[in-house]
This record gives C-alpha cells, structure tokens and sequence, in this order.
C-alpha cells in the first residue's frame, strides 16, 4: 500500500501561498537619486494581494522613499514600478492621483490634514476626490476609530494619537484594497497604537493588502513578512 502510494503521480509543489497570489505591488529596478544620494538602490520587490509586509530598516534606509513611490506620490528615477500589473512609473500625476483615490489608502507619520476642517470633514474631503460625499459614512469611519464624539472638532482641538485616527479614517473612507502606512503609530501612545494595530489586522483579515513602515519590531512582527532595508536595498526578509 505505501509502494503503491509511492507510485502515484504527485501534485507539483505550488510553493508558499505568496508565490501563487497575484502580485499587486512590484518593483524592478527600483532607484530613487537624489542628487549625490541614491535613497533606493536597484530594489526588487514583490506584494501579493492581501499580503501583509511590514518594510523596516535603520532611518535613512529609503522606508518613506520607497513607500512615496509605491503610493504613487513620487515616480522613481530609474526602475519599474507595477501597481496590479500596470506600469505607473511613466505615468503623469495626474494620472498617478487618479489610481491613488481609487486604489490606495496612505497613512502618513505626519498627518497632513486641512486646519481649518473638522475632524468630520477631512475625512469627506478624502471622499470629494472620489466623487461621493457621504457624511453617515464618514461618521462611521470616525466611529470605527473611536472618535464619533470628536466629529466636530478642528484639528488643533485634537491630540496627535486622534488626529493620527482621523488619518486612518480618512485613508479607509473609500474602501482601498491597499493600505500603505508610514510609522502610523509613531507619535500614539501605548492605547492609541492598540487601536492602530488591531484596525491594520481587521483589514487585513478583510483581505486588504498592507505595507507597513515601522521602528517597532513587536508591530513589525505582526505581519506575515518584513523587508529589511538598507542603503536603500534589500538587506533580508523575515518570513513568519
Ligand atoms: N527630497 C530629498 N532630497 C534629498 N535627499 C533625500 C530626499 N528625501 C530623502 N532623502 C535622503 O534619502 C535617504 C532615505 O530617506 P528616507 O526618508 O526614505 O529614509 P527612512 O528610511 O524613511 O528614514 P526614517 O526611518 O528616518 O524615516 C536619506 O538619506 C535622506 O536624507
Ligand atoms: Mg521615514
């Protein structure tokens, strides 16, 4: 019986699921120069859908220089850039801006929001560029960050751990399959970065595709795998 079993023809090894799922982040040859500095250096790297990569590496590594550029922000000097299969590195901003509002949801360390907006209506401006104002909807995104009550308030009348949640909320308000986060938790105490941390792993539960930037190993290890970088190039990955 064991002979038999011996016999029959086995199934090709399909590799590790990673290998098997479409690819949606993808560089080739990725260089961004700037001037004497080469923050990335001929880096390779792959994304599948509703993987969750954390990107880590001493500062000045090239973290928030790769992350611009997989947000469609920044083109890179030299390289390919594929966003689900498509080349975006030649593309115009305009055009860049358009596949951002559809696809992608960026967390920043710095949170980039209109002073003179409330709370509410920084994250409605995020869904004004993609043509549908929603202002129930984008309640319920403050809601899912804890901060239905501070709706109304301007951001000077928030702390950095909320306004850092306005951010998230307003980076999920259109429902992106990607979520690129820059240290999302760098400036939130330890109960603010609980809330962060659990909201990226319901995402990626929904099988959102996260790439995460981050110091903190213990936030870095909660991803299925870390890209560590250095000089701007692939030092090692962790695979968990
Ligand atoms: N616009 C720019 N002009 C010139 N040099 C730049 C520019 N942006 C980044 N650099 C340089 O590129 C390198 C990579 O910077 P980057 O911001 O990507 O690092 P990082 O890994 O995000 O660091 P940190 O952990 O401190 O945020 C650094 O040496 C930085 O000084
Ligand atoms: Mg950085």
């Amino acid at each position: 019986m064991f002979e038999a079993a011996e016999t029959e023809p086995r199934p090709a090894d399909p590799g590790p699921a990673r290998d098997r799922a479409k690819s949606v982040i993808r560089t080739e040859g990725l260089s961004m120069i700037f001037g004497a500095v080469r923050a990335l250096d001929r880096l390779d790297i792959d994304i599948a859908e509703g993987e969750f990569v954390s990107i880590m590496g001493p500062s000045g590594s090239g973290k928030t220089t790769l992350l611009n550029i997989l947000s469609c922000l920044d083109t890179p000097s030299e390289g390919v850039y594929r966003l689900d299969g498509v080349d975006v590195s030649g593309m115009s901003e305009q055009q860049r801006a358009m596949i951002r509002r559809e696809k992608i949801g960026l967390v920043f360390q710095q949170f980039h929001l209109i002073p003179y907006l409330t709370a509410l209506e920084n994250v409605m401006l995020a869904q004004h560029y993609h043509s549908v104002a929603d202002a129930g909807e984008a309640r319920e995104h403050l809601g899912n960050v804890g901060l239905a009550d501070r709706a109304d308030h301007l951001p000077s009348q928030l702390s950095g751990g909320e306004k850092q949640r306005v951010c998230i909320a307003r980076a999920l308000v259109n429902e992106p399959a990607i979520i690129l986060a820059d240290e999302p938790t760098g400036n939130l105490d330890e109960e603010n970065e609980k809330v962060v941390v659990e909201l990226l792993q319901r995402l990626h539960g929904e099988g959102r595709t996260i790439a995460l930037v981050t110091h903190n190993p213990e936030m870095g290890a909660l991803a299925g795998r870390t890209i560590y970088l250095r000089h701007g190039r692939l030092d090692r990955q962790v695979i968990r």
